[in-house]
């Protein structure tokens, strides 16, 4: 029997919610690999990159399905699963280290987007950089590298004032967002992910979701936060409801969603599978918000709820990324 190591952060015990989500990706793989006839074997990486390596040498497996994040909590570190691999000369399933890095590394994907004439809202970096070709005047906190909505809630806004005044702001926000941020335009509009899947050598770009803001009010701000993401009980995780039905007058847009996901793809040189966010403002211009070179792939996140709606069963679709990474 072939033997399929599943790659997975290193998730300590009281792990908060979106970490311990990488080992429930990591279960239900390994029962979909086993009806490919794989022997499946979950394995955490560590940041001794030494002793991951001795037991994937050990285990000498045909393949190993990455789903790597974090290493030792970082998202920063997310390229060293793949480099590992690169260098043990093991095929894996997914993106390669190359785009691995530039695309987790949000606002370096950004330079690569702006300079490829593909959308994205403007940002200004930590070291002052700044990228600005619109007069938007509110802004969003985030992450340089942590992903799953780390450390975003409401307080993310802020109004757009002096570079001095922002860079302050980012300063002190910085430790809660993984030790590094920018500042990127809020795009006040409606919110789309597009799933992508390889599929005899070419990418499939699988049904388009839109995230609804049901009874938001409209003081609140709509983003899909930290909550929306994670905490069950919550108004946000409650009431952003994925939709993949659009009327016919829809179909310029969704045209123009699908062009740009694989634009993004050759782009950043993805492969297996990814998923690209988007933000659509009132005037129906799509903005790239980021690449996830390693998009979630429980059974009850997006990127699945993308497959069921094409037709294809979480199985077959775990049956065509491994496929994808032996070839
Ligand atoms: N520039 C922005 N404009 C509007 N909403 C944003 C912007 N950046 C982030 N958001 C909101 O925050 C969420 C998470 O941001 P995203 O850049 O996709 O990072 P993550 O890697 O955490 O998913 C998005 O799904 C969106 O709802
Ligand atoms: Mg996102």
């Amino acid at each position: 029997m072939k033997k399929v190591v599943i790659l997975h952060s290193d998730i300590a015990a009281d792990a908060p919610e979106d970490e311990l989500d990488c080992l429930r990706q990591a279960e239900a793989i390994a029962a979909a690999a086993q009806k490919h006839h794989y022997e499946p074997v979950l394995l955490p990486i560590a940041l001794d990159l030494n002793s991951t390596g001795a037991k994937l040498r050990a285990l000498k497996p045909s393949v190993v399905f990455n789903i790597v994040e974090t290493i030792a909590g970082r998202g920063s570190l997310i390229h060293l699963a793949c480099a590992l691999l690169d260098y043990l000369q093991i095929p894996y399933t997914g993106c390669p280290t190359e785009a691995m890095f530039i695309s987790s590394n949000k606002p370096l994907a950004k330079k690569m987007m702006r300079r490829a004439g593909i959308a994205t809202p403007d940002w200004l970096e930590q070291d002052g950089s700044l990228f600005q070709e619109t007069k938007a005047e509110q802004y969003i906190i985030k992450s340089t590298w942590e992903h799953a909505s780390i450390g975003l809630d409401e307080t993310s806004l802020i109004k757009r004032t002096s570079d001095a005044e922002m860079l302050a702001q980012m300063k002190s926000r910085r430790a809660k967002l993984g030790g590094s941020c920018f500042a990127e335009a809020f795009i006040d509009g409606r919110e789309f992910n597009v799933g992508l899947i390889a599929e005899k050598g070419r990418a499939r770009v699988l049904p388009i979701a839109e995230m609804l803001f049901r009874d938001y009010a409209p003081d609140k701000p709509k983003l899909v936060d930290y909550r929306a993401k994670w905490a069950a009980d919550s108004f946000e995780y409650n009431n952003t409801i994925r939709k993949f039905a659009f009327a016919p007058a829809e179909k310029p847009l969704m045209d123009s969603l699908r062009e740009i996901s694989l634009r993004c793809w050759e782009l950043f040189g993805l492969r297996g599978y990814a998923r690209v966010d988007f933000r659509v403002d009132s005037g129906n211009k799509p903005w790239v918000l980021e690449i996830n070179a390693n998009p979630c792939i429980s059974p009850d996140a997006g990127f699945a709820a993308a497959l069921t709606e094409a037709g294809i069963e979480y199985h077959e679709a775990i049956g065509l990324i491994l496929e994808d990474a032996m070839k």
